[in-house]
């Protein structure tokens, strides 16, 4: 135990976290040869197109440090905002952290919250000043930042660049003598934190845990303490490059279990597994249960296909704890489920999971955030999704979710950073002036207001200089109203918003010239029209188109009419049948795209 070192690396997003992890596994001959390419850990072909971490990933090395082996067990973590679950969940099975600072951009909104989030854990923080081979690096400058922030010594900090790979000894050297070796005792009864899982099609239910107590053999019959169900623990091992069985997990060790579990609902992260024989008094304090921020529906483009979304659903949540998924109807779409994101982000990444992990071809419905609905006869419920709004004459009041939104940026971005947060009905608190010409803003404003595009705009408007966090502050009142939007007069459910009232009209004319844009001419006229209650507030129309694709095809050549026809409906995947209107995918996330 004394010669396990267990650490995250938290970092602001593209601040270097995982270039730098692939030079420690590098540097200790955890990865060689055919196997090195960058972000070793990034295995995801997501992760490595998009060149952002989604998951976080353990991996085990050896070192050897004056003589003395040590096991260092690593976490990469994801540095986007709607993935901080994932961080979270990682600390905990920590006792230290490499805090990534990029050397030319500074300290940024993210530094900041997945800091505190390691400090709340009392984890040992090594400073990491990186990307130091970058000509426009300013140590000196960030230096003062992280000095300013976590109140370290200015030669705490490392200087390091995952590029030309400064400072990984260094590195090394910091993870073995500051971080602590995890506590616990390996003669008390079992207790392993499960801190993450994944649905192996070849292995089944893989679960990732930590051993805080205890030891674990193969062959043991262990309890999942919160479900109370008991399995044999078939295989263990620890985390290399790829799973390597092992006989015995000791205290301090982070490894997998595989154990014959058969449905994903039997995983709960955060639980607590422990022997049948002398098990444990009590649990291990989970994680907090995460909320969703954004909702939207996921249906089958067929229908005959609802079960394997379901199970494909259930599978996915297995290995992302942050998703929630509940049943439901659409008129429109038919039998789907409303499930809940951490954010926009989030819900793409589980779109294209599904499609790519589970060949699942679904339909995505205008995400909103969770409102509260307050009824004249004093009931309160959640609503989830803009139809269960009640009927005028029921409803009393709705609130609304705000958030308090922290920016950083240089001072020459201010002007249009507040223009674009008063136009999203912010106010603002609290400006602060930090080193360097940087300012802290921050603002109240509705989380409805932020989910879709307020980071890439905040992004554009300021060059990618500005960085962004929030956090939820509870519920207000708020005027909102439901925009239902109608093709050829009939109310598509699954089109509808709720919008503030002051944007409504505005909204409702943007959004019906958008759809026009989107929905493909079809063979008659489709009038588009936006509606609150009974009144229509902006229309648009579709003019009609005669196509016929084969008539290109004069003669008789039956193969290569077949081909065109073929190739036509293939252009029609992520389409859905509305009464007799074919509406394109894009079209239901249209709210999102107006400028
Ligand atoms: P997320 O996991 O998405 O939060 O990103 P990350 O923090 O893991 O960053 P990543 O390692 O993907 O690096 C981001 C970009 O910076 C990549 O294009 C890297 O090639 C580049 N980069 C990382 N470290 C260095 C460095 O030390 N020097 C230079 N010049 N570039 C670097």
């Amino acid at each position: 135990m004394e010669k396990i070192r267990n650490f995250c690396i938290i970092a602001h997003i593209d601040h270097g976290k995982s270039t730098l992890a692939d030079r420690l596994l590098e540097y200790t001959g955890t990865v060689t040869g055919k196997d090195l390419q960058a972000q070793v850990l990034d295995d995801m072909d997501l992760e490595r197109e998009r060149g952002i971490t989604i998951k976080s990933h353990a991996i085990q090395m050896d070192y050897t440090y004056e003589g003395q082996k040590y096991t260092l067990n690593l976490i990469d973590t994801p540095g986007h905002v709607d993935f901080s679950y994932e961080v979270s969940r990682s600390i905990a099975a920590c006792e230290g952290a490499l805090l990534i600072v990029d050397a030319t951009q500074g300290i940024q909104a993210q530094t900041i919250s997945n800091l505190y989030l390691a400090l709340e854990n009392n984890l040992e923080i090594i400073p990491v000043l990186n990307k130091m081979d970058m000509p426009n690096a300013m140590p000196e400058e960030v230096k003062d930042q992280i000095v300013e922030l976590i109140g370290c010594k200015r030669e705490e900090i490392i200087e390091a660049s995952g590029k030309t790979g400064l400072g990984v000894a260094e590195i090394l050297q910091a993870i073995i003598t500051r971080i602590p070796h995890p506590e616990g005792s390996p003669t008390q009864p079992l207790q392993a934190l499960i801190f993450d899982s994944e649905f192996n099609s070849f292995r089944g239910i893989i679960t990732y845990c930590r051993i805080i107590n205890g030891r674990l053999k193969t062959g043991d019959l262990v309890k999942f303490v919160n479900t109370g169900k008991e399995y044999v623990a078939d295989e263990i091992g620890v985390l290399r490059l790829r799973p390597e069985p092992r006989n015995e997990l000791e205290t301090g060790d982070v490894g997998y279990i595989i154990s014959g579990i058969k449905t994903s609902s039997e995983v709960k992260v955060g639980d607590t597994i422990t022997h049948v024989e002398n098990p444990c008094d009590v649990a291990i304090d989970g994680f907090e249960e995460v909320k969703p921020m954004v909702f939207a529906g996921i249906y089958p483009i067929d229908a005959e296909d609802y079960e394997d979304l379901r199970a494909s659903i259930e599978k996915l949540q297995l290995n992302d704890a942050s998703l929630t998924f509940e049943p439901e109807s659409s008129a429109a779409l038919g039998f789907g489920f409303r499930c809940g994101f951490l954010g926009m982000l989030h819900m793409e990444i589980i779109q294209e999971r599904l499609d790519r992990e589970f060949d699942m071809n679904v339909i995505t419905t205008v995400p909103n955030v969770m409102y509260i609905a307050h009824t004249t006869k004093g009931e309160v419920y959640e609503m989830h999704n803009p139809s269960d709004m009640p009927s005028a004459n029921a409803l009393d009041f709705i609130e609304e979710p705000f958030i308090r939104a922290q920016i950083i940026t240089p001072a020459d971005y201010i002007g249009p950073i507040m223009t674009l947060c008063l136009g999203k009905r912010g106010i603002l608190i609290n400006q602060q002036y930090h080193t360097g010409g940087r300012i802290e803003i921050t603002y109240e404003m509705p989380l409805g207001e932020i989910v879709f595009d307020f980071y890439d705009k905040l992004k554009s408007i300021t060059k990618g200089y500005a960085s962004f966090d929030y956090y939820q502050i509870g519920y207000r009142k708020a005027n909102l109203v439901k925009l239902d939007i109608l093709l050829n007069g009939e109310s598509v459910d699954a089109l509808s918003a709720l919008i503030h009232f002051d944007n409504a009209y505005a909204f409702g004319r943007r959004i019906c010239e958008k759809l026009k844009e989107l929905i493909p001419r079809q063979q008659f006229d489709i009038a588009v029209q936006a509606a609150i209650g009974a009144k229509v507030i902006a229309r648009e129309t579709i003019k009609a188109v005669r196509k016929d694709v084969t008539a290109k095809c004069y003669g008789g050549d039956i193969s290569r009419k077949r081909k065109l026809l073929e190739k036509q409906k293939k252009g029609k995947k992520r389409m859905k049948q509305i009464g007799n209107v074919e509406v394109p995918q894009k079209a239901f996330l249209a709210v999102l795209k107006l400028d």
